[in-house]
């Protein structure tokens, strides 16, 4: 069994972060997201992988080098355009030769993992299977449509008419049958080469494709809302760990990581929370569900469930809320006359000012 990940797309709902940052490495938990699929990966035993990347693409392997360090053989894979989840599956057919393969979205999130997942595919054999999640809108997603003794009939590509609430996670199985099923597909109406059509293509040619309902929650962690849901997810997780300075004056309450040679001084930081490496908090208040990257500085400012990208300052502004901040930016207040805020925003910025 191989695995095939695909972290080639643009992540055009994150701007700005992903002008300058691959969607895959925005960090969730200070951990990018795409290193917890790899770390599944590894733990359901599978050793080689085959990487798709795009224009990112420098970026991704500076990250993941050779992946050795995830107990992982990394074979890069470029994919000069993103032209779709079945065009990443069609330029790995030499990689993947004839093996089974987990193909995994290198920007959702699985909690609990794919172990039990690729058990089930080596013990019952099925040509396909696929991970189904209920959703709140599934225009957004691709949408299966199951028969009353539960077997797929159907899938289609964001409908404008759903059949079902039940969207296609971003985790497939595969045995070598789907490479014919690619090999026939047409670009779809935006113009990629759809795996969604493949699978339909493999149930019309009345081959074996079976589905799973996870109940256990993920997200496709393609824009901000879902990333601060994923970063309190894992956040609940996190155990007590404090390696960094806390002075007497500051007080942590639950579960706190402070990571070695970052500063605590004179603040209240209520869990759970991640202080990342030569961060510094002073005079400030970090609440629940908040991420803070390396290098960054928290002072004389208070911020709840937020995540923010390393190196970036926020100096004497009150309280920020929901917010993900990137790298190497500044929040500070503006003079006190005239009274205007001033900003130096990148394109495709959200600002909320509430004042
Ligand atoms: C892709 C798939 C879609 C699936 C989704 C899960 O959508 O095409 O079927 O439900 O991933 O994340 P995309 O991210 O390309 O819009």
């Amino acid at each position: 069994m191989k695995a095939l990940v695909l972290a080639g797309g643009s992540g055009t709902r994150l701007r700005p972060i992903t002008h300058t940052s691959a969607k895959q490495l925005v960090p969730v938990a200070n951990k990018p997201v795409l290193f917890y699929g790899l770390e599944a990966i590894a733990e359901a035993g599978i050793r080689e992988l085959g990487l798709v990347v795009g224009d990112t693409h420098a970026e991704i392997e500076a990250a993941v080098g050779d992946g050795s360090a995830f107990g992982l053989q990394v074979t890069y894979l470029r994919q000069e355009a993103p032209l779709g989840l079945a065009h990443g599956v069609l330029i790995a057919r030499d990689f993947l030769g004839d093996d089974d393969f987990v193909m995994y979205l290198g920007d959702n999130f699985i909690v609990g993992g794919i172990s039990g997942l690729v058990d089930r595919f080596v013990r019952e054999r099925p040509t396909a299977q696929i991970m189904l999640t209920k959703v709140g809108d599934p225009r957004q997603f691709g949408v299966a449509e199951l028969d009353a003794a539960g077997r797929v009939v159907g899938l289609e590509e964001k409908p404008v008419r759903p059949k079902s609430d039940l969207a296609l996670v971003g985790v497939y199985l595969f045995s070598q049958a789907i490479h014919a099923a690619v090999a026939e597909l047409k670009p779809s109406w935006r113009g990629e080469l759809e795996i969604t059509d493949a699978i339909q293509w493999l149930i019309e040619a009345n081959l074996r494709v079976e589905s799973s309902v996870i109940s256990g929650y993920w997200k496709d962690t393609g824009n901000v809302t879902d990333m601060l849901e994923v970063n309190r997810l894992v956040l609940e997780s996190l155990d007590r760990r404090v390696s960094g300075l806390v002075d007497q004056a500051s007080e942590l309450i639950g579960r706190v990581v402070v990571e070695p040679g970052a500063v605590v001084e004179r603040s209240r930081v209520v869990g759970p929370v991640i202080i990342g490496p030569g961060a510094r908090v002073q005079d400030s208040y970090v609440g629940p569900f908040t991420s803070i990257g390396a290098d960054c500085a928290v002072v004389r400012s208070e911020i709840e469930y937020s995540i923010v990208l390393p190196r970036a300052s926020i100096q004497g502004v009150g309280r920020i809320e929901s917010s993900l901040i990137g790298h190497d930016v500044e929040v500070t207040p503006a003079p006190d006359t005239p009274k205007a805020h001033r900003l130096v925003l990148g394109d495709h910025s959200k600002v909320q000012i509430s004042s």
